[in-house]
């Protein structure tokens, strides 16, 4: 097993007074693809953006890469922040740059790489999400499975040993959302990137992760932790056997 690269310890949300969700604590390794998943509204998406401090203060403590997230502040925090690759569930494209332009911000905004080395790098992480073809096209001139990979591409750009993906396959049909899975696992072995990847497709859920926490929005927490194939198979949660086995919950 790899070092670990994200701690989360004793997180917890609250809205005006509302637990969202508390004492959420795990940990993910290098080179896993670690799923968050759970029901709609049982604070995914918010987890997400407390592991990358996008809500400070944070109620709990949240170590990147070793770092304490609490602990910087200013520059020290933004380099961090630069070191994790996020593509947000909206995934928007800047619909009048192209694709390798749409790619190429990342790195105008963080790099001092002049145009034409911007565009190398641009088009190489195309390439990487089988997009090399379309590099000069806009944003509506491609489907929305395209779109998704593109958003990972733009993710990548500048090399984070960490993404986090926000349901990356909402909305895709169960080819296209197949094909994702493919690419998320091939990009897990061929380049060693950690996945932290929000969802609810069991299928996906099932195809790509190694491992997985699960929220619950009655328990205001996590009910679930470990490999989903064994947690389908041997969980005495009713609600977890439930969510893998998509049966009815009485
Ligand atoms: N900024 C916010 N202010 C108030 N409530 C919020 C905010 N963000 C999320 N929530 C609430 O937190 C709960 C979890 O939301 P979210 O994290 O988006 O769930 P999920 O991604 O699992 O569907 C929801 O009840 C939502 O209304
Ligand atoms: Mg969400």
């Amino acid at each position: 097993m790899g070092e670990v690269v994200l701690r989360v310890e004793d997180l917890a949300a609250r809205f005006d007074g509302r637990t969202i969700f508390e004492h959420v604590s795990f940990e993910v390794r290098r080179g896993e693809v670690f799923v968050i998943l759970g029901g709609s509204g049982s604070g995914k998406s918010t987890l997400l953006k407390r592991v990358i401090g996008l809500y400070p203060p944070a109620e709990g403590r949240v170590a990147i890469l070793g770092e304490a997230m609490e602990g910087l502040s200013g520059e020290a925090r933004n380099a961090l922040l630069r070191r994790i690759g996020v593509m947000w569930q909206s995934g928007a494209l800047f619909g009048s740059l192209t694709l390798a332009e749409n790619v190429g911000v990342p790195l105008e905004q963080h790099t001092d790489l002049p145009p034409e080395a911007r565009a190398l790098v641009a088009r190489a992480k195309l390439g990487l999400v089988g997009l090399a073809d379309a590099a000069g096209r806009l944003p509506a001139e491609i489907s929305g499975g395209m779109a998704k990979r593109a958003g990972i591409a733009r993710a990548m750009a500048l090399d984070p040993p960490i993404l986090f993906l926000d349901e990356p396959s909402a909305g895709l049909d169960p080819i296209t959302s197949a094909g994702l899975d493919a690419l998320i696992k091939q990009l897990a072995r061929d380049l060693g990137t950690t996945f932290v990847v929000v969802t609810h497709e069991l299928q996906s859920i099932l195809a790509i992760g190694d491992r997985c926490i699960m929220l619950d929005k009655a328990a205001r927490g996590m009910i679930a932790e470990g490999d989903p194939r064994q947690l389908r198979e041997e969980s005495d949660n009713k609600v977890v056997r439930a969510f893998f086995r998509r049966e009815v919950l009485d």
